[in-house]
């Protein structure tokens, strides 16, 4: 059985520390979806991981630390740009790619030669962390290509008597996946859009930084097919949206469910029979609602999801990202 534990609460802690010190699986929050953690320096504990998501061992996992300072520990080097990147970002949705340092086992990075690297902003979790005095390899806590959980409720709804325990630390803030940035060679490159962007970590850097097509990057693990539903999902700008429901006989209509955000479509939408949820306009609270309006809409008594596609703008690259994996075939 998997045990929810409080993760404010000093005796859950003190448990979930014992449970990864003997090589189990907890999952925790962090403020960007929830993680399914081992002991990264526990290489039959981290193989764990693989066998309760489902997920293919040359999916390479991020390795989560407390502080900068602990980068080091991980990493082969230490260039630069990662005081200003931390100093910037950390702790928050930021993933370094680094060489790794010669002891980190290839369970942990899929046999790469590289290492993803991230302070997250969870308070329960980074004490956790320097309690520890490990990293923890986390992928997202849930079973593979499903949607990422943003509630303790939604791990267990995956991963329930596979793991030791679920740390509850409430709802994520952010709600979307880390950025991940690779710097383990001279040219910075973004390879996966996230809540940290483009312009943001130009910023910082003081120079350009590539962003390869989303779905076009050789990294195992970044797969277009992802972060999906059991249902069928339809991406539709709100017009087309609303002219093709209006197309379809009411008695079909609430066989489908609309997730929206424009007061537009919630105009066109009155009178019909769909099943519809609301998302906000603000791109922040919409990103942190995401994929628990998806996880609810697939649980409706509905056979496919059509989804308003949101602006486009380049604060909102990561959710078209993640909607775009959700609706690939
Ligand atoms: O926000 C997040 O990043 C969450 C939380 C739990 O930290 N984690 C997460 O992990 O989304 P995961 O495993 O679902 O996605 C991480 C992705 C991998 O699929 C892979 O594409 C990339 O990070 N990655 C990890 N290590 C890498 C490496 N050494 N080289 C290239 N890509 C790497
Ligand atoms: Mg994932």
């Amino acid at each position: 059985i998997t045990e929810v534990l409080a993760i404010d609460d000093e005796h859950s802690l003190d448990k979930a520390l014992e449970a990864l010190r003997l090589g189990e699986l907890v999952a925790i929050p962090t403020e960007t979806v929830y993680g399914l953690a081992a002991d990264a320096n526990q290489p039959q504990a981290v193989s764990k991981i693989f066998a309760a998501k489902g997920r293919p061992a040359d999916h390479p996992l991020i390795v989560h630390v407390d502080s900068v300072e602990k980068v080091g520990r991980w990493a082969a080097y230490v260039p630069e740009c990662v005081a200003k990147l931390a100093d910037a970002f950390w702790p928050g949705p930021l993933t370094l790619i680094l060489p790794k340092a010669e002891h980190v086992s290839t369970v942990v990075t899929g046999g790469h030669n590289t290492v993803g690297i991230r302070v997250p902003n969870q308070a329960g979790v980074l004490k956790l962390l320097n309690r520890l005095d490990s990293g923890l390899a986390a992928p997202s806590a849930n079973p593979y290509k499903r949607i990422s959980p943003t509630t303790a409720e939604q791990v267990m709804y995956g991963m329930d008597g596979k793991i030791a325990a679920v740390l509850d630390g409430g709802p994520c803030e952010v709600g979307l996946e880390s950025t991940i940035l690779d710097i383990s060679t001279q040219e910075p490159r973004i390879l996966r859009a996230g809540p940290v962007t483009k312009s943001q970590i130009e910023a910082v850097l003081g120079c350009e930084v590539s962003v390869p097509q989303s779905h076009n990057v050789a990294v195992p693990g970044n797969v277009k097919a992802h972060y999906q539903p059991s249902k069928p999902v339809q991406l539709l700008c709100g017009e087309v949206l609303a002219s093709t429901l209006a197309e379809v006989s009411p008695s079909a209509q609430n066989d489908i469910a609309v997730l929206y955000y424009s007061q537009q479509l919630q105009t066109a939408l009155e009178g019909n029979e769909a099943v519809t949820m609301k998302l906000s306009a603000n791109k922040a609270h919409y990103a942190q609602n995401l994929y628990y309006a998806l996880h609810q809409l697939d649980q409706a008594d509905v056979t496919q999801i059509w989804v308003e596609l949101p602006p486009n703008d380049e604060t909102w690259l990561d959710v078209h990202d993640r909607l775009s994996r959700s609706a690939a075939k």
